[in-house]
């Protein structure tokens, strides 16, 4: 197996291939003068079982895996396997208004076109992934989060809203603690209004978990709304750390004791590593 890097996520990549003892090959990722993207694999062949990691998110990464996609085929590749840590586009998983496009499922299906097998970590929509028509699996983070916390004495794990009262549940259990969600209601694309708790954080060491932290509204609005009830501490772990302009500087001048992410995307404070669980899927 070998394992090739893309630029988004070459740390996580050459990670996964010391844990699968295999080759890694990082892609070389440039731009021409007018913007396009270039990308070559420097190699003769690939004759075996390729891994492609590279996230589709923002837009020059998802052109760099088409590219990456087709640079591989042509090398030989036996099979080619897409990880994809951050999967761009799955926010956008539905037609609100007429002329819309479904861009998820436009994603989907071109991604889908030159791959054998494609896996994802903690998609947006699991839903989404019914429109690859190869193989597909995506990994939940919840494990390596809580492994993260074992030992950071945390009382009560929250959910920021119900769509994420799963992922709290099943951090929580993995910790032996108490878990629930809060109730959000977006206003904006920034603004969230967070209701007041209805359970009990006055003097608890709190981690909210959530899919991902883009501008960081859902994660202040939480924060306060807990520190207003009386937690002693709150911590925030995501897996997905988009961090949208200066989404770091918000949360960390905010009532947050500490913000961590999964290295789904590299920056930081994405200390939480996700290559073995990843290593663990291939394997499998
Ligand atoms: C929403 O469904 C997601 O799970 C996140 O809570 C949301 O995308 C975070 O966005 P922001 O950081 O901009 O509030």
């Amino acid at each position: 197996m070998i394992i090739v890097g893309g630029s988004s996520s070459r740390d996580l990549a050459k990670e996964l291939a010391g844990i699968l003892e295999c080759t890694y090959i990082q892609a070389a990722s440039t731009k021409f003068p007018d913007g396009e993207s270039y990308t070559r694999i420097d190699t003769e062949t690939l004759d075996d079982d390729v891994v492609i990691v590279q996230n589709t998110y923002p837009n020059d990464n998802l052109i760099e895996m088409f590219l990456l996609q087709d640079a591989v085929r042509r090398l030989g590749a036996r099979t080619i396997t897409l990880v994809i840590p951050y999967f761009g586009y799955a926010r956008q998983d539905r037609v609100f208004k007429p002329g819309e496009p479904e861009s998820a499922k436009v994603m989907c299906k071109h991604l889908g076109m030159n791959c054998d097998r494609v896996i994802t970590i903690d998609i947006h929509k699991e839903a989404i992934l019914d429109y690859f028509e190869c193989d597909h699996m995506d990994l939940k983070a919840a494990p390596v989060i809580a492994d993260y916390f074992r030992d950071k004495k945390i009382d009560l794990v929250l959910a920021p809203d119900i769509g994420a009262a799963n992922r709290a549940k099943d951090v929580g259990e993995r910790l032996g603690v108490a878990y629930d969600h809060l109730e959000k209601t977006r206003l904006s694309g920034v603004d969230v209004r967070i209701a007041p708790a209805k359970f009990d954080a006055t003097g608890k060491n709190v981690l909210i978990v959530d899919d991902m932290i883009a501008t960081g509204g859902t994660i202040v609005a939480a924060a306060s709304a807990l520190r207003e009830v009386g937690a002693e501490s709150v911590s925030v772990a995501c897996t997905h750390g988009v961090f949208v302009n200066n989404a770091i500087e918000k949360l960390t001048g905010s009532a947050l004791s500490s913000v961590l992410c999964c290295n789904t995307l590299e920056n930081e404070v994405s200390h939480i590593s996700v290559a073995e669980l990843i290593a663990g899927a291939i394997r499998e």
